[in-house]
């Protein structure tokens, strides 16, 4: 997913563990009649005005150029793969409160990249939080309202992630994947979470880093395994 790219380029705070959390839930955020929403939550520093120019645009990539300082993007058009999946994306990030829309806006006849401001509605956010399930959200929250012919392959796709994963996305630390649905019986994504911390010791024996990785696909990560990569 390429969501997962653009949370390995962005960038963190020194204090702050990079965690990147996937929740899928059957409350309907947005209003906009769909069944099941993706919730994305990122920790990172979130949208700059530059950042937001730059999605709001086709091949303007804050990114250019710079795919040896380490990012994965620089063709600036990734994040609209998530209309493969949404007509409307919404992205909560540093004080901006945007969507876009497949469908071209009357005025101006273009779909996908005309930003509209999403009027503060409190239920919205507030909905939001509570099945974040803390007080305060992270900086960069996405709502992707699924089109309810994409949700089914989107639960497999969520339910199908691999811990490698980790070992690819090198700046994410922590890694999950939860559904929340009104009536808990119709859960069908397995439950996945995965973070990764760097074993010095290890390190300075094999002079390759290692990472040691927990996984737990239990109903209520119970059953939680450790195993360990070497890079
Ligand atoms: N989560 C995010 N936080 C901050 N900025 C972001 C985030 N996601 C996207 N951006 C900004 O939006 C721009 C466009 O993102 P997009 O994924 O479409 O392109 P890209 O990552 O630059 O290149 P590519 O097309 O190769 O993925 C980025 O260059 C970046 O400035
Ligand atoms: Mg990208």
């Amino acid at each position: 997913m390429h969501v997962c790219c653009n949370a390995e380029d962005n960038q963190y705070l020194v204090r702050v563990n990079p965690t990147l959390e996937f929740i899928i839930t059957s409350t309907d955020i947005a209003a906009t009649g769909a069944a099941a929403t993706l919730l994305i939550f990122n920790n990172e520093k979130g949208f700059s005005r530059q950042n937001i120019e730059s999605i709001c645009s086709v091949g303007q990539s804050t990114k250019k150029g710079n795919r040896s300082s380490g990012y994965i993007g620089e063709k600036g058009i990734g994040f609209k793969s998530v209309f493969l999946v949404t007509a409307q994306p919404y992205i909560f990030s540093n004080g901006y409160q945007i969507s876009f829309n497949e469908n071209p806006c009357p005025q101006c006849s273009l779909g996908y990249i005309v930003p509209e401001w999403v009027e503060e509605k409190p239920t919205r956010l507030l909905d939001i939080k509570q099945i974040y399930g803390k007080d305060s959200l992270p900086t960069t929250t996405l709502v992707l309202p699924l089109k309810a012919d994409k949700i089914n392959s989107v639960k497999q796709q969520l339910s199908s992630i691999h811990p490698e994963i980790l070992s690819f996305l090198s700046k994410i630390r922590d890694f999950s994947v939860r559904e929340d649905n009104e009536d808990p019986k119709m859960e069908s994504v397995t439950t996945v979470s995965i973070s990764s911390e760097i074993n010095s010791a290890a390190k300075k024996n094999l002079n390759a880093e290692s990472y040691t990785i927990h996984l737990s696909a239990g109903e209520n990560g119970n059953d939680e395994k450790v195993c360990s990569y070497y890079m």
